[in-house]
């Protein structure tokens, strides 16, 4: 299974996916490009170090978004990737991605989708939210990508309990470690064919049809 990675930042759940292919966890996952919307950030290191190419897609160089986001499928597509992951993309694809790259593009969020996403719902502010709605339990979801923002049909979530005196931090750094597990074995039954994702999107609508993106 190619995959494609779209990244932002801090890029450690690209690092989690490279290392549980590094130790022979993640069979049958080949990662063929990683693709950022800016230079200079830690996930590029990480695909450096991993040897996967990488390709920046600056919002300077791209002042139109839609052609951007049609270059960035096309750049998945030429690439041979079959899946996409968004691991921490923090812009919303448009529909023109779409148009070019035709496989599942899933994203991972620090929250149990349906609570907590949507815009705004970046970062920290996501586990400020869950303890602010007291909330006794978080966790990680993995969504397909589809028209609405964080709304896509899940794919896989894990939940696990907040702590009391729990604060946003430490919030994150627990769900993060969530995320890297869930993440790996996602991909993993994808690859052993034991998940199914996209058909029916990629089976029953066409480019226009579907539009925005997950993010952070
Ligand atoms: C993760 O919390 C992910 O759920 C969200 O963005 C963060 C990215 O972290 N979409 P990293 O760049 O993978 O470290």
């Amino acid at each position: 299974m190619r995959l494609g990675v779209l990244v932002s930042g801090r890029g450690s759940n690209l690092e989690a996916i490279l290392k549980a292919i590094a130790d022979g966890s993640l069979p049958g996952v080949e990662p063929c490009l990683v693709i950022a919307n800016r230079p200079g950030i830690r996930a590029l290191d990480v695909a450096s170090r991993g040897g996967v190419p990488a390709r920046v897609f600056a919002r300077d160089a791209y002042p139109d978004v839609m052609a951007r986001d049609a270059a960035i499928g096309l750049a998945l597509a030429q690439a041979g990737c079959e899946v996409a992951v968004l691991a921490g993309y923090d812009q919303v694809l448009r529909r023109s991605y779409f148009a070019g790259f035709r496989g599942p593009t899933l994203n991972i969020h620090p929250s149990l989708l349906p609570r907590h996403g949507g815009r705004g719902m970046l970062g920290i502010a996501v586990h400020r939210a869950v303890l602010e709605a007291g909330d006794a339990e978080s966790g990680a979801t993995i969504h397909e990508v589809t028209a609405e923002l964080d709304a896509g049909p899940v794919v896989a979530q894990e939940r696990i309990a907040v702590l009391p005196e729990e604060d946003a931090d430490s919030l994150a750094r627990r769900v993060l470690s969530v995320e890297h597990r869930l993440l790996v074995e996602t991909l993993r039954r994808m690859a052993a064919g034991a998940l199914t994702v996209g058909a029916s999107a990629s089976m029953t609508a066409g480019p226009r049809d579907r539009r925005a993106g997950g993010r952070i």
